[in-house]
């Protein structure tokens, strides 16, 4: 595929001048016309820009969640691009919204919603918000709870629209304490509560069923935040190289539902999704364009999204991608996300048999958080050397290895070892989110690295 690429990409561009017989895609306007020296020198400086950059295609990277794009994407995303449809309306990209509005259905059948509504939005931040505007919309009075491990963004978008945050305590697996939210339930008016399936920072699921439950007893709405977690509910089968199927399978009972196809989905930036189970929220939405809304008389994608402009190119990216590699749960995507978490079951197995590093927390997805043994067990003693670790890994001219750090409460660390002394209340630690499936292949030389460089970290400390 890849030897193709180039080809296919020629192809793309030669495709675009044939559109109705003329060369629509790049114009030949004299205000336009440029230098094409100036043109590859410009090029040339860019790429050289570039190279300021961590290497994220690499399996060595190992760090925040970031990989390039599959080529199906990129071939997708050039060829709707060359022609740059706005998915606001259908006025604005016919065929890119209409393709939206099939890949939407798809997507909301993996998570099995039926009648439903929803649309890609240009990152999750802006999917959560939308869905908590509609929390605000049903329930203008009620405050919004999210565990202490939701994204950060939940807080600020709570700001933006003047709703009232709660922060519910997580528990010693970093998941939402439901005990601590149902006593908050008797306490604080509770509209929504977003359940995050799949942590930010350690991958934890919230535990879905019983939240639903909380929900139909004390009359609060659900909202999952499955930005990063969402595809992986093609595999909760519960099995080897799965993950746990119950909260994941809960999903269709939420009201609704945020997935960013620009994190597993193999696309460039851009691309969020909202859904909603119940499509009369579309309601809200409501609001005249003198503009726009002339070539149909369906439900416009910007009639029920809050976002204007928004890349046509973006839907038809995410098309190609699930034609090549469909949503399944043994083969296309279904089958990359098995090699994801394969690569965090094996490294998690490596870390609970090392004497230099250990495993915080059993990972539930792909992403495994892990510290330092240090001769003082203490959680300051750990963050120093988590610290050195992390500058060391990544700036090793030979063999460079590239991590994230996480600050967790020393009290999650010290419920798995209750011998680290608790001399801060925070510690950092190392994690990895393992989100391409070459990490499969690669687990046990990423282990072995950052084990070395935990020893040069040690002997110099
Ligand atoms: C669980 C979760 N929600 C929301 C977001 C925000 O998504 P975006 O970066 O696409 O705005 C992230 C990003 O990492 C996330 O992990």
């Amino acid at each position: 595929m890849l030897d193709q690429f180039a080809a296919l990409l020629t192809e793309v561009v030669d495709g675009q001048r044939n559109f109705r017989d003329t060369w629509v895609p790049f114009s030949d306007d004299p205000s336009l016309r440029i230098d094409d020296a100036r043109l590859r020198s410009a090029l040339a400086e860019l790429q050289q820009k570039l190279h300021d950059n961590y290497p994220f295609f690499h399996p060595m990277y190992a760090g925040q969640m970031l990989k390039p794009p599959h080529p199906a994407a990129v071939l997708g995303y050039l060829a709707a691009m060359l022609i740059n449809p706005n998915n606001h309306a259908l006025d604005g990209g016919p065929a890119t919204g209409q393709i939206e509005k099939d890949l939407v259905a798809d997507l909301a059948r993996m998570f099995g919603y039926g009648d439903h509504l929803g649309h890609l939005t240009s990152s999750g931040t802006i999917a959560n918000l939308e869905a908590l505007w509609v929390a605000r919309q049903l329930h203008p009075d009620r405050a919004v709870a999210f565990s202490a491990q939701a994204h950060y963004t939940h807080a600020r978008m709570c700001e933006v629209l003047g709703l009232r945050a709660v922060e519910v305590p997580s528990d010693h697996n970093g998941r939402m304490d439901l005990d601590a939210l149902n006593a908050l339930c008797l306490s604080e008016q509770i509209g929504t509560v977003v359940a995050t399936l799949g942590t930010t920072g350690i991958g934890a699921i919230d535990p879905l069923p019983r939240l639903l439950e909380l929900g139909a007893r004390h009359g609060f709405r659900v909202h999952v935040d499955s930005a990063y977690g969402g595809f992986f509910r093609l595999i909760a089968d519960g099995s080897a190289d799965g993950v746990a199927a119950e909260s994941f399978a809960a999903m269709s009972r939420a009201d609704s539902i945020v997935v960013d196809p620009h994190k597993h989905g193999l696309q460039p930036y851009g691309c969020g999704c909202v859904l909603f189970r119940d499509p009369s929220v579309g309601r809200f939405y409501k609001h005249d364009s003198p503009y726009t809304y002339f070539t149909s008389d369906d439900l416009h994608l910007g009639e029920i999204s809050l976002e204007c402009s928004r890349a046509g190119a973006s839907a038809a990216a995410l098309w190609m991608t699930l034609q090549v590699l469909p949503l399944d749960a043994h083969a296309g995507l279904g089958a990359v996300l098995r090699r994801c978490r394969r690569a965090a079951i094996d490294w998690a197995e490596l870390l609970r048999t090392s004497s230099r590093l250990s495993l915080l927390l059993e990972p539930e997805l792909d992403i495994v958080v892990f510290f330092p043994e240090t001769t003082e067990r203490s959680a300051s003693a750990i963050s120093r050397r988590s610290d050195a670790i992390f500058e060391r890994a990544m700036n090793d001219r030979d063999n460079p290895v590239y991590l994230s750090k996480f600050r967790v409460k020393t009290a999650l660390l010290r419920a798995r070892y209750p011998d680290v002394r608790d001399d801060a209340d925070w510690t950092t630690v190392l994690r990895s989110v393992l989100m391409k499936p070459e990490h499969a292949d690669w687990v046990e030389r990423i282990h072995q690295r950052v084990e070395e460089i935990a020893e040069e970290a040690a002997s110099a400390a």
